[in-house]
């Protein structure tokens, strides 16, 4: 029996996707890092890869196999996936699902901190460089088509509106990740479509489209089919 061929509507197309958390180092044997678990950007990119795109995954450490067909780059720190990201353009669309942690240590030491009478370390923390908006304000090669995450536990939509606004991007998915919705680290997603159109960069020219909940593969179909 011959099948009709699987529709492959992102087919010549090259998606960067990032996912996962960062580890930001403290000392060779410590960290900073969140409770992302990379399901949903892992769920994107085989979902992408399977509609027929050329897939690049830049993944913070995660406790998930490689989606089969696509190239996986697994990274530690922000500025370790900036520099992979960066490196894998050009692409037609980034979709940037990473849980990035906004702060590193600002002088990670060079051997364990230690136990001492002089008291507790104290950690002083820089901002890490923002992937998503640093690639939505490229001049040049910048992907034509720019999809953020907002994670938030509050004002999910005044927040996720600011945020296309403030980082450039085209779309975003806004979900609430409080810890009763289960959704770090979680199978499922409820999630929020924000898009503006054109040059806009304008609060009010931003449309929001509610889903119902989904496991974070349907999540990941639905996002592919809008894409496409
Ligand atoms: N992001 C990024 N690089 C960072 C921080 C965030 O690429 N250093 C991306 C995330 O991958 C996500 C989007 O920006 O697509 C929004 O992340 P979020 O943490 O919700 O927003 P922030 O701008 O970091 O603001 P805040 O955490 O204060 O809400
Ligand atoms: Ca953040």
């Amino acid at each position: 029996i011959l099948r009709p061929p699987r529709p492959r509507p992102l087919a010549g197309k090259r998606v960067l996707i990032t996912a996962g958390p960062t580890h930001e180092a403290i000392d060779p044997v410590r960290y900073i890092a969140n409770r992302s678990s990379g399901k949903q950007g892992f769920a994107i990119a085989a979902a992408a890869q399977a509609a027929g795109a050329d897939v690049t995954l830049v993944s913070g450490p995660v406790d998930l196999r490689d989606p089969p067909g696509v190239t996986v780059i697994r990274v530690e720190s922000a500025r370790d996936m900036l520099h992979r990201v960066e490196a894998a353009l050009p692409a037609d669309i980034a979709i940037f699902a990473a849980a990035v942690a906004d702060w590193r240590v600002a002088n990670e030491g060079e051997q364990k901190l230690k136990k001492t009478s002089a008291g507790m370390p104290q950690l002083a923390l820089v901002e890490n460089p923002d992937i998503l908006a640093t690639i939505s304000k490229l001049k040049e090669n910048r992907p034509p088509l720019v999809i953020g995450f907002a994670a938030e536990t509050e004002h999910l939509i005044d927040n996720a509106k600011a945020k296309i606004a403030r980082k450039g991007c085209d779309w975003i998915v806004a979900n609430d990740v409080s810890p009763a919705t289960g959704v770090m680290g979680g199978d499922r997603n409820t999630v929020h479509l924000l898009t503006r159109d054109g040059e806009k960069i304008n609060v009010d020219s931003t449309k929001v489209e509610s889903w119902p909940v989904m496991t974070k593969e349907q999540v990941a179909a639905e996002l592919v089919a809008k894409i496409a």
